[in-house]
């Protein structure tokens, strides 16, 4: 485990059993009624959520958790209105600037999976892709950001680099793809979490999400810390996972 300079360090939970999933992959949704519950503007409710991102990183870490992938921006969050795009366009560069030092020295790797195209302001490309080399030698623990991402999307672009490398269809198995993946060096999540009481997976990790355990909770994104995480790790270990064989 990493020593943390943990600025809210609480102790771990004392159902919590040492089977800590790898990769805990989170929907962190529901920014929006949180904030219009509040009368605020929608786009307070995401400045809200950067607590619990950071609380809840710090909070996987402590848990043991190796690898936490966030939705950040799907390729349909294009739909919303230009100002509220503009606003996590923004806010994505913002968090780097404003976190990436503290999470960096706590040992943090932050990557980013989702297409980098033209629809992504130039200077959030360069500031991403400056966040992925800076923190590139921490190898404990991988924040992984799903910013402009779409399970779809991200085969299709496996897809296209399989044919560009030429490969005959015979040399096409699940390993071939996985590798084009964005993350090959991410084991497939063992545990995704959708907050705000929506029960779906909103293009989210399709092929990664397989043999995933799914914890739902009402809890809205900005009003989630770390032990609603302990939570959804405490109902994961209760799981019997079969993966289509039997129990013995
Ligand atoms: C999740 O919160 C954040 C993003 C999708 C960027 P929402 O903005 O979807 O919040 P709700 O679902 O409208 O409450
Ligand atoms: C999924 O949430 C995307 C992110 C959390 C970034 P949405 O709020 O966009 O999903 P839908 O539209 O409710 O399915
Ligand atoms: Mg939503």
């Amino acid at each position: 485990m990493l020593p943390v300079a943990d600025p809210r360090p609480t102790p771990l939970p004392e159902g919590l059993g040492a089977d800590v999933p790898r990769h805990v992959a989170i929907v962190m949704d529901g920014n929006g009624r949180w904030a219009t519950a509040r009368g605020l503007a929608r786009t307070e409710g995401h400045g809200a959520g950067e607590a619990s991102l950071v609380d809840v990183t710090y909070g996987a870490i402590a848990a043991g958790v190796e690898a936490l992938t966030v939705f950040a921006f799907s390729t349909e969050n294009w739909r919303r209105p230009v100002d509220e795009v503009r606003y996590l366009m923004n806010f994505n560069r913002g968090l780097l600037d404003r976190r990436q030092a503290e999470l960096a020295a706590d040992g943090v790797r932050i990557v980013f999976s989702g297409r980098r195209d033209w629809r992504v302001p130039r200077g959030v490309l360069r500031r991403m892709a400056r966040a992925e080399v800076e923190t590139s030698a921490n190898t404990a623990f991988t924040l992984n950001i799903a910013f402009n991402y779409g399970g779809r999307a991200e085969i299709i672009d496996a897809v296209r680099a399989l044919v560009a490398e030429g490969v005959s269809p015979r040399q096409v198995d699940e390993r071939a793809l996985a590798r084009h993946l964005y993350r090959p060096d991410l084991p497939d999540p063992e545990l995704v979490v959708r907050t705000s009481g929506e029960y779906r997976v909103s293009n989210f990790l399709l092929w990664e999400i397989a043999y995933a355990e799914f914890v739902f909770t009402d809890v809205l994104w900005p009003d989630f810390r770390r032990e609603d995480l302990y939570d959804a790790l405490m109902e994961y270990q209760r799981r019997e996972r079969r993966f289509g064989g039997v129990t013995p």
